[in-house]
Parts: C-alpha cells; structure tokens; sequence
C-alpha cells in the first residue's frame, strides 16, 4: 500500500526524464505523433528499427533501447499493440503489464507510461488511463511472498504521459483497482496454514474497520445457532473451525436498495473423502477466491467512496478428511430447510454457498453475485480465462455481463434449463449435491439456485481465471484477481440507478 503514487507529465517525451520510458507501438500503422517525437530526438532511431524489421508493433513485441542519447529518459522500451483497428482494453492492459513487470524487475525504478492519443480516442480516455495506473500497481507486486529472494520491486516514481489533460482522480482509480487485485492475488497465494477461516476472517475484520466497512463475523456456536448446517457439514472434518463473514458497506441512504456479493471461501479443498488426487489438489488453496475477490472489490468500493449500498457475506471453512468428516449419504440440513443428500464431498463449494445464499436472501436484498471456484466442468466448457455465468434473471444477468465488458473482463452466459434438476434428483432428500458428468457447471448452478428464492441472481463461476496456472509475460502464476473490477464497475451502476 506504500507504493509510489502515478502522477501525470506535461512534458514532452524527449524530455521526460526517468529510468524507462514505456511506449506503446501499434502495428501497421505509421509512427503516431508521441513515437514520431521520439524518433526525431533519437536521430531516426526507430524509423531505423522499423525499417530492418525490429519494431513490427505485433502484439507481444518488446524492444528495449537501453542507451538513448538525445532524450532525458535512460532507456526506452516500446511495446507492441496489435493492430489498432482491433485493439482491446485487455490487449492494452496486458502490453502495459508485460511492460510493468520488466521493469519492477530491477530495484528502484522509475517509470513513465506513455498512453497515447490513438489508444485513448479508441478505447477512450477514462479507461485507458485507469488501466496504465492499475497496471504500475499490478505489475510490480510479484509472487515474493514466501521466497528470500524478490524478483520485484516497488517503482521509484511512477509517471503517466497522457499529452492531453486528464482528470487526477483517473490515477487514484487505476491505483485503487490495482491495489485490490494484490490484496486478492496475496490471499489465493497464501499457503492454507497461513489462510484458513479464522485469519482470513481477521484480515476481513482490521481490513474493514480500517475503511468504515462494517463487519460481523459468526464463530462456530454462532453458525449452529443460526441453522447453518450445510457448511457446518463440510467444515466438520476440518481442526480450523469455520467462520461466515458478513460485510456491509453503506455508501447510500439507509432506504436506497442493497446490492450483495457472496463468495466461497473455502480456504483448502482436499476433496474430503471424496479425495482429490495430488496433482488435482496443489492449487486448491485457492478454492477461497470468490471469497477473496469479494472482499477485494469491497475493499476497492469504499475506497473510490461509490454511493451504493453492498453487502458482502463469504462462506470460509477448509474440506478435510478428520475423523468426524461429513460422509457420503449423509443428509445435511441447510438453513432454509432444504436437506442435501451428500453423494460426493468434493462437491462442497456449492453446499457452502447453500448456507451463505439462503442467509443473503434473508438480508432482502435487490440483486445478488455470487462468486466460486466451483467446477472443473465449467474449465472444461469455457478454457482457464473466461467466467462462466449463470441466471435466474436475465436483465440482471444482462447488467453484469454489460460490468464485465467495460472492465475488459470475460464472462460467458451458460444456459440454466430445468431440465437439469432432475439430476438433482434424491431418494433420501430434497436434493442431492451431484449429478453426471455432462454439464456438471450447469447442474452445480441449478444447485444453487434453489437457494436465492426469486431474487433477481448471477452465478459467476471463476474456477478457471481466478487462478493462473501458467506465468505469462503480463502475469504471474497463482491469484489473477479475475472478475474484481466487474464487481466495482457492476456496483458502480447499480448505485447510479437507486435514488
Ligand atoms: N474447487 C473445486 C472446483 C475446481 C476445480 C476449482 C478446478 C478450480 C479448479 C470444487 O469444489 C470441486 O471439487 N468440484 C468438483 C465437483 C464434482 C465432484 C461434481 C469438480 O469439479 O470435479
Ligand atoms: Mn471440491
Ligand atoms: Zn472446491
């Protein structure tokens, strides 16, 4: 949080003086005025390199300059675009990542991202330069948290060039939206011993309190006490007792309508007796995501002060094999009512989020998101980087796929037939918690949805771009933060629309 601040630069590009000057370069097009000033300080530099081949401007493309004489900046490193005609926010975003993290490789940088005027007037001002910003901060936080060794560093300096005026409040913008991504990104890395219910819990908390979010957290005599006995289910086999985290931000009048955002914490998921093989369970301290990015995005909401009302409630437990673990044909009670027959434990995220849903419902709210990690089906349907929706209302389903788009964020609509209730099918219950392989993102959404009552609803299952398993140049392994800033775009709306 103590990172340096983006502040704008007026200057011209020759003269701004810092260790890396960061230019994006579009592909088949002719130098843009921003290069074209460059060039000439450089001597035809680039026209030289574009001429040999060097400089194409294809996405993915780095150039580094590292002695430049003629301009103030120590070293230059331009950055391939892609074609402007078909550039993206996300394309934009991940050059500038790529960028970010070469340069927060070396200690002590300082750096000045270059937004030029092509990409502004295509992709516009606003969300071009809130992107640069959230960039410089996404960047330069790696994956250091457990090694002696850092491979990246925190920016000396950052400086934006964006030629024209622009508004301040762009930058903080960028820097708060980046700054919840870290915080979400630490929480998927931290390893399940250091992550579990309870420390998830107080992070929440001095989190919170720090930002006047106002927050309850139920211990396990609570969780009985209220009925939860669908998480309480999953959580038995566990020595880390369980905890529900209930936040509420209120940035709108006490009568204005609540927006509520539920999240799986599952802070470790062995697959319980349902056992997972080993290679299936190293990334499954991670199974807390939809958790950690709905406390990111709170933490982001009140900090741009958004006039809307949000209420965020996550599940946390850990699904371990102890000797009083929940077992299969064991009927849980959840607390509506609704009793589960337990055919497979690793199918515990949606038995968790049975409990959080139903006490959401009860808070009235207008709308409700939820967010998990909760089927490899849903991988399987949509690839590691696309969310997966799902709806019981399709003009509420509409609105948060309209938040994911403006947030340069992908998520897909899969279909919700009732037909796949009869696969829910129990002998024993009024539901059982699996059904066949076909489909099994939809059947776990159909699960869900018998939770929610008729509040207008979207599923976001994120178990494929929550949490990278690969690096990239514009990304680390582990956490992505993936649909953070959806939430805050979505929440954004959603204010503007109540009185
Ligand atoms: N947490 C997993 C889903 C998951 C898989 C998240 C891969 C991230 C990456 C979830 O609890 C689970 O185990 N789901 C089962 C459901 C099945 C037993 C019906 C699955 O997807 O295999
Ligand atoms: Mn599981
Ligand atoms: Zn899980």
């Amino acid at each position: 949080m103590s990172a340096a601040l983006p502040q704008y630069t007026h200057l011209s590009l020759p003269e701004i003086s810092t260790d890396w000057l960061v230019c994006g370069v579009p592909e088949d097009s002719p130098f843009s005025t921003e290069i074209q000033s460059l060039d000439t300080a450089l001597s035809g530099a680039l026209t030289q390199l574009k001429e040999r081949g060097d400089l194409t401007g294809k996405s993915g493309e780095v150039t580094l300059l590292p002695v430049c004489p003629g301009i103030q900046a120590q070293r230059v490193l331009l950055i391939g675009l892609g074609s402007l005609e078909t550039l993206t926010l996300a394309r934009w975003e991940q050059a500038l990542l790529t960028a970010v993290r070469k340069v927060s490789s070396t200690k002590n940088s300082a750096i000045c991202l270059v937004v030029p005027q092509d990409v502004q007037k295509h992709l516009g001002q606003d969300r071009a330069i809130i992107t640069a910003a959230y960039a410089s901060a996404v960047g330069a936080s790696g994956q250091g948290l457990y090694k002696a060794e850092q491979d990246r560093f925190e920016l000396r300096e950052i400086l934006i060039h964006a030629g024209t005026s622009a508004a301040a409040s762009l930058l903080s913008r960028g820097q708060i939206l980046g700054e919840a991504v870290n915080l979400t990104r630490e929480l998927v890395n931290r390893h399940p011993e250091d992550i579990y219910p309870e420390t998830f819990a107080n992070r929440a908390a001095d989190l919170a309190a720090d930002l006047g979010i106002s927050g309850e957290i139920f211990d396990l005599p609570r969780l009985q006490q209220e009925k939860m006995g669908a998480l309480l289910g999953v959580a038995r086999g566990s020595e880390h007792p369980p905890r529900l985290l209930v936040l509420r931000y209120q940035g709108a009048g006490p009568d204005a309508p609540w927006l509520a955002y539920c999240g799986k914490g599952v802070t470790f998921d062995s697959g319980g007796l349902s056992i997972k093989p080993s290679d299936s369970m190293i990334t499954m301290k991670g199974d807390m995501a939809g958790a950690a990015t709905v406390l990111g995005a709170l933490t982001a909401i009140a900090r741009l002060k958004l006039p809307v009302n949000i209420l965020g409630v996550a599940g946390l437990v850990e699904n371990m094999l102890g000797a009083h673990a929940y077992k299969m044909g064991e009927v849980l009670t959840a607390r509506n009512g609704t009793t589960i027959e337990v055919h497979n434990t690793d199918a515990e995220g949606r038995i968790v989020l049975s409990d959080v849903l139903s006490y959401a419902v009860e808070q009235k709210p207008a709308c409700v998101v939820d967010l998990a990690t909760l089927t490899g089906a849903c991988v399987v349907a949509l690839g590691m980087d696309i969310a997966g929706a799902f709806t019981n209302d399709q003009s509420w389903c509409d609105e948060v796929l309209a938040a994911g788009r403006r947030a340069g964020e992908e998520l897909w609509q899969l279909p919700m037939n009732d037909s796949f209730n009869e696969q829910l099918k129990s002998d024993f219950a009024d539901l059982k918690n699996v059904g066949t392989r076909w489909g099994g993102s939809i059947t776990a959404a159909k699960f869900l949805e018998r939770f929610v009552g008729k509040i207008p609803w979207v599923h976001l299952d994120i178990a494929g771009p929550a949490y990278a398993e690969s690096a990239k140049p514009y990304r680390d392994v582990g956490g992505t933060g993936m649909p953070l800033r959806t939430l805050v775009e979505l929440a954004e709306s959603f204010g503007k629309k109540t009185p």
